[in-house]
């Protein structure tokens, strides 16, 4: 079983993204035993707070239902709990760095690391901008799952 645990931000628009189509991927390819997902925000800004509605409604036009997630805030266990620790940008993954126990084995990567022909090394923070930005969130993350499935199933070898 490997446990893979996304992060963003404010975990209401790119993580809660990542965490709803991986896991349908990994629904569909029946491998819900092989791989736990979940994913939380380095900051507590929206903790409890459902995905952002413009996010939910970007990923509802792709296909994918983003009605379950609940935001929650990075927490220490997590290091622990999880072997791979997902940032969506390079800022997330500085927080994630600089919070991490010494002693962790949690492997630690970038979304965008694993989706074919990347614009650049971030999943763009569509927050603060229109609906456009929601739907390249959408079609980064659907990009770089396979990948990153491929990563996981590799890693419980
Ligand atoms: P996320 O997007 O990190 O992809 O969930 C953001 C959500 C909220 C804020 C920033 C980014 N915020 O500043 O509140």
């Amino acid at each position: 079983m490997i446990r893979v645990l996304f992060v963003c931000l404010g975990n209401i628009c790119r993580s809660p993204t990542a965490h709803g189509l991986f896991a349908q991927l990994v629904r569909e390819r029946g491998l819900e035993h092989r791989v736990r997902i979940d994913s939380c925000g380095t900051s507590g800004y929206h903790v409890g707070e459902g995905a952002d509605r413009n996010m939910a409604r970007a990923a509802r036009e792709a296909g994918y239902d983003l009605s379950d997630q609940v935001s929650r805030q990075l927490r220490r266990s997590d290091y622990t709990d999880f072997d791979l620790l997902v940032a969506m940008d390079r800022s997330n993954e500085r927080g994630i760095r600089s919070n991490m126990p010494s002693g962790s084995e949690a492997q630690l990567v970038r979304f965008m690391e694993f989706v074919p022909d990347a614009p650049g090394p971030d999943v763009p923070d569509p927050y603060y901008g229109g609906m456009d930005g929601f739907r390249d969130v959408v079609r980064l993350i659907e990009a770089g799952c396979e990948p990153l499935l491929e990563h996981v199933l590799a890693m419980d070898e």
